[in-house]
């Protein structure tokens, strides 16, 4: 609900309130952001900065104001606000100095009215007949007001716009700039949002990684100074993903203080975090201005990516949880919303490039044999690609490679019981390609100038409609040759040369490539809207709410290692819902760390994502087939809970980890309990589960598990009633064909006990026995539990 009042503008969400006003006319002051308040005069009075005494030697504004000393919704250049400016417009003749004033305010249900014009996914609606109702549209107008455009007539247009998400105590911010002046202005740095706020003892989170370590959480105790993360890789990259939070000193995962924003956008951005000596701070995101000039010419207007804000009392989890509903019910497609994924098969790390129709049947045939729905072909399938130096651009199937029709083979693999997806890489090109003979000005490089390869690549360019039109072309050609209901859209390499040779101006080409990529997504999904897209990009360097608009999940990270995941999967889950994360098992020892860990672990970890697999199944032993067998019945049993369930982070501490995934009346969940180190005689693990019913009454159970005899090594003897020699042939042939139960441990408890005492589980195996129920729990293991509402 939002209410205009006297000049009292109050956002409010379920939980939350937003408050501003205007109080000399001019400037918008923000009042307060947060805890929701009910707001009339004398609180707007009680909110407001007072100027009953002037500061120093610091300019005037109106009255004693001082603008550098005020929570501002937007601010001026040259009127002596010297934090972050929103906006760097220039005239001109050089001039950046802007007078933008406040003229009027619009009010209205639904979404931005203007939002089909801007190119760029948007928030959805939702569910309209949901009990919180439909969003609703705050425009702010502002007018830049000089001499020649005489008071508030000015033709010069800037709109903050806001839109509540009451549902998810979210409210999302957009600025729009309109030019009805007759010269053009250059955009040198525009923000999405800016909100100002009162104090300086906060904690700013981002999650920073590289290739194969995604979106690691950092924290930052913020002193005076600013703070800055963002990308420059023309795309979000996996160096600083969008995604930041805000909290108190004291905030942990359940309780205390936390913001947290995201932006609606795949390509460079900026956030900015300022604390001022006046004890305030301002935060800043939007499209990074470094390489960025935007000439805004007579007639047009400019629409930043809609940025994202929450807040919640209930800690990181606490505004976790409000971001993973609004992507769910108003990012993601909404066919998908809820839809359950299949477990798939994926062949690259089974196979890489080297392929053909025998091995992907063989495959196949096992993924079928093992309940797995959907058969992946990734890489390697097209033009003349054998390894990674070749073919890009040319989508045409290699038949030879293939032995037969894409459709054929499609049909062979649907004809064992699976649905059949297939990986494009649409965004590049290859040097070594039909397509680069034919339009060699089509790859994106700065003519004159040394070419900087990525993974022996081009970028295409994207800003050129012909380029986008072949694209679209060929992939629909290629969708539609075959039944195909899954597609992995990857894109390897990022940017370096923003420059196109179709003569896109230079300072908007990076962000015309990601208007043209929209366009094709758009185009794409709108044409297969029952075909489910998974983001890629080398991994996770593109997990970002412009790409998930378009795909209901993204391929988190290239690496699959269960330890490294934990990481990079919790770093992930702060900004985005379990149901967004593809997460693979794949072989051990692991191809990027080469670590070993066991067959269960590395399920239990990938459970925790949209589940897949990624190892030549062709190879394991009867024993560790009936072990995926298992998992895949064990996850199709409980997938409505797994993929649709709320995540949580209950517990991390000296390298033990609890997750929690619940279902919405908190009557089941899956937990998963973690151990980075076995560590000998230390204390037992405790279970403990977050946001169940009190008094509710509930059964837990640990998920059957096997533990293969090769663990025990020459203890082996220890445990078998027969002497097998360690190493020996013996071993071997058992240890592909046996393995051991694990525990089997049970309790009946109340949500209570649960939440605040937590359950003491097995004693671990610590080298002195194996008892009956002795938890075997190595390096880097897990377990996962259940916990159902009993009656
Ligand atoms: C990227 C992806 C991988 C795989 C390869 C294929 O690295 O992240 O999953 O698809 O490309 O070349």
């Amino acid at each position: 609900m939002i209410t205009v009042r006297n000049y009292i503008y109050t956002i409010s969400t379920g939980n939350t309130s937003y408050v501003m006003s205007v109080p000399d006319g001019k400037n918008s002051e923000h009042l307060h952001y947060g805890r929701r308040i009910m707001t009339d005069d004398q609180t707007a009075y009680a909110l407001a900065e007072k100027y009953n005494n002037p500061y120093g030697n610091a300019i005037q504004g109106t009255g004693n104001m001082t603008l550098d000393n005020i929570c501002l919704e937007f601010s001026n250049a040259g009127t002596g606000d010297y934090r972050t400016l929103p906006l760097i417009l220039k005239r001109e003749d050089g001039c950046i100095s802007t007078r933008f004033y406040f003229v009027d305010s619009f009010l209205y249900e639904g979404l931005y009215r203007d939002r089909d014009k801007t190119g760029m996914p948007y928030a959805k609606e939702g569910d309209a007949s949901a009990e919180a109702g439909r969003p609703w549209t705050l425009e702010m107008i502002y007018r830049n007001r000089t001499e020649d455009t005489k008071d508030d007539d000015g033709t010069l247009e800037l709109r903050l716009v806001y839109t509540a998400f009451e549902d998810c105590d979210v409210i999302t911010r957009r600025t729009v700039l309109q030019n009805d002046t007759g010269v053009t202005y250059v955009i040198e740095d525009i923000s999405s949002m800016m909100l100002d706020m009162q104090g300086t003892d906060y904690v700013l989170k981002t999650f920073d990684g590289m290739w194969t370590r995604e979106r690691h959480a950092h924290d930052k105790v913020l002193e005076s100074g600013i703070y800055e993360t963002g990308s420059v890789h023309g795309i979000s990259s996996n160096v600083h993903n969008p995604f930041i939070m805000l909290s108190d000193i004291d905030t942990t995962e359940d309780h205390g203080d936390c913001y947290a924003f995201n932006l609606i956008y795949s390509g460079n951005h900026r956030e900015r975090v300022e604390v001022s000596e006046y004890g305030k701070v301002r935060i800043l995101t939007g499209i990074n201005p470094q390489g960025f000039e935007y000439r805004l010419k007579p007639g047009e207007s400019f629409h930043t990516p809609e940025a994202v804000m929450t807040y919640s009392d209930k800690g990181f989890n606490g505004a976790s949880h409000n971001m993973h509903k609004f992507v769910t019910d108003h990012i993601i497609p909404q066919q998908f919303c809820r839809a359950l994924r299949p477990i798939l098969i994926n062949n690259w790390e089974a196979t890489y490039f080297d392929f053909n129709r025998r091995k992907l049947i063989n495959l196949a045939k096992d993924a079928a044999r093992l309940g797995i729905e959907l058969f992946v072909l990734d890489d390697g399938w097209f033009g003349r690609r054998n390894d990674d130096t070749t073919s890009l651009g040319d989508w045409y199937v290699n038949e030879k490679k293939l032995g037969g029709s894409l459709k054929s083979l499609t049909d062979e693999i649907r004809a064992l019981g699976l649905k059949f997806g297939i990986w494009v890489e649409p965004e590049m090109i290859s040097k070594k390609s039909r397509l680069y003979e034919a339009h060699p000005d089509w790859a994106v490089s700065v003519p004159g100038m040394e070419d900087y390869l990525g993974r022996n690549q081009y970028n295409l360019d994207y800003t050129i409609p012909e380029v986008r039109d072949y694209i679209v072309d060929i992939l629909t050609r290629l969708l539609k040759s075959a039944d195909i209901s899954y597609v992995k859209w990857d894109m390897n390499r990022p940017f370096t040369d923003l420059y196109s040779k179709s003569g896109t101006y230079p300072g908007e080409f990076a962000h015309r490539y990601v208007l043209g990529l929209y366009d094709v997504m758009k185009r794409l999904t709108d044409a297969f809207p029952d075909v489910l897209f998974e983001g890629c990009s080398a991994g996770g360097s593109r997990f970002d709410l412009g790409i998930l608009s378009f795909m209901p999940q993204i391929w988190t990270s290239d690496d699959t290692d269960a330890n490294e995941r934990m990481k990079i999967q919790a770093g992930t889950s702060y900004g985005y819902p379990a149901s967004t994360m593809g997460a693979h098992v794949s072989a051990s020892p692991n191809h990027q760390t080469l670590r070993e860990t066991t067959l269960e672990t590395r399920f239990d970890v990938a459970s925790m994502g949209v589940l897949g697999y990624e190892l030549d199944l062709t190879r394991l032993s009867h024993a560790e087939r009936k072990i995926i067998a298992d998992q895949v019945r064990f996850y199709k049993a409980h997938r409505v809970l797994m993929q649709t369930g709320e995540f949580t982070r209950v517990y991390n501490r000296h390298g033990r980890v609890i997750w929690q995934i619940t279902d919405e009346k908190a009557e089941h969940a899956v937990a998963l309990l973690y151990r980075e180190y076995s560590e000998p005689n230390k204390s037992d693990d405790i279970l403990f589960a977050n946001g169940l019913i009190e008094d509710a009454v509930y059964k837990v159970r640990v998920k059957e598990s096997k533990i293969p005899v090769k663990t025990f090594g020459n203890l082996i003897n220890m445990v078998s009633p027969v002497h097998i020699k360690e190493e020996g042939v013996l071993q071997a042939i058992i240890g592909k064909a046996y393995t051991m139960d694990g525990e089997t441990e049970e309790y009946t408890v109340t949500g209570a006990v649960l939440m605040h005492a937590g359950i003491k589980l097995n004693s671990r195996f610590i080298g002195t026995g194996l008892g009956e129920g002795t938890r075997v729990m190595g390096d880097h293991s897990a377990r996962l539990y259940t916990i159902d509402k009993m009656g």
